[in-house]
Order: C-alpha cells, then structure tokens, then sequence
C-alpha cells in the first residue's frame, strides 16, 4: 500500500513534470490561446456595441426576467412568450415602454439593469422583445 507521503510525492513530481512539459512544448500554445481570447473578447464587446437588433443586450440584461424563469416568476415580469402580458405596456406605444425601461419601473432597475447600456441600446433590446412579440402573434 502507498503512503500518504509517497502519493504526494507522485502528486507534486507529475505536476513538475507536467510545468516543464507545458514550459517545453505547450507555453507557446498557451500564449496563442491568451491572445485569441483576448481578441474574441474585443470582437464580442465591439458586437455589443453595434448590434442595432439589441438581442445580445436582450439576451444578456432582460432575458434572465422576461423569459420565465425563477427571476421573472419572483418579479413578475411579462414575458415575452405571452403576448397578452404585455398588453397594457404596448397600448401606451413603443416610445413610453422605452421611457419606462430606462427610468426603471417598480419591479424592474432603470435601463433593465443594464447601467453602461445606451438610450440606443435599451430602445434596440425593447424593440427586440416587440418583434419578439409580434412573432409570437404571428404577425
Ligand atoms: C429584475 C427583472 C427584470 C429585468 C432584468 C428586466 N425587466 Fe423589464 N420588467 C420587469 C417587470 C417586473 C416589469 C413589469 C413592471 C413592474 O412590475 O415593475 C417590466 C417591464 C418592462 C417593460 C414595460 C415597461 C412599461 O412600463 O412600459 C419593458 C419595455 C421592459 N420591461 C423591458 C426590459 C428590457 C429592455 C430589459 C433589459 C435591458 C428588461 N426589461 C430587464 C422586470 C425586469
């Protein structure tokens, strides 16, 4: 039977092996790695920025309520699968329901809990859930 000691020993000299291994080998791999995610994530931020459909901003800040869930059950948040939900919301126009978001409503954070999110970005996510809706409606 091994003891304690001699398992970590084996332990320790694997992962020494494995550093010089990776040193070797792999640390230029590993840089590449660090730099393309690096650049993936400059290229998701950038996507943010200029998507004039608001879905990721959608995706990202409304979702989590608008879509069901645990959040949107506790909130009380219509959602997007239920036209009907939104029907008082929709009836004072695209503009208001804009206006609403961005000042924050009883149950829900100004600009939907997205602080950095622009006027141009909450009005795109809002406008998102319309076409949402009006899929769902099936217009
Ligand atoms: C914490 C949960 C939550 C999040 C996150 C959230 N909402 Fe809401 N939202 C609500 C609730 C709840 C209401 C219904 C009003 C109320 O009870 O406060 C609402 C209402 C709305 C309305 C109708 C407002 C009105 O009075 O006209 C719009 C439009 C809306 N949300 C858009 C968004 C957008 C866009 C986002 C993301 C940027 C978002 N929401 C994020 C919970 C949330």
């Amino acid at each position: 039977m091994k003891t304690k000691t001699q398992f970590k020993i084996k332990v320790a000299s694997r992962g020494k092996m494995a550093t010089k291994h990776l040193l070797r080998t792999g640390f230029k791999n590993v840089l590449g790695y660090c730099v393309l995610l690096i650049f993936l994530q400059g290229v998701t931020t950038i996507a943010v920025a200029e998507d004039p459909t608001g879905k990721s901003v959608y995706k990202d800040y409304c979702a989590s309520c608008h879509e069901g869930g645990f959040k949107g059950w506790i909130t009380g948040a219509p959602d997007v699968d239920a036209p009907s939900e939104w029907e008082l919301f929709r009836k004072k126009g695209l503009e208001a329901m804009v206006e609403n978001t961005m000042k924050g409503t009883e149950h829900m954070d100004p600009k939907g809990g997205c602080g950095s999110c622009t006027r141009e970005q909450i009005e795109a996510a809002v406008k998102h859930i319309d076409s949402k809706l009006k899929k769902e409606e099936g217009q």
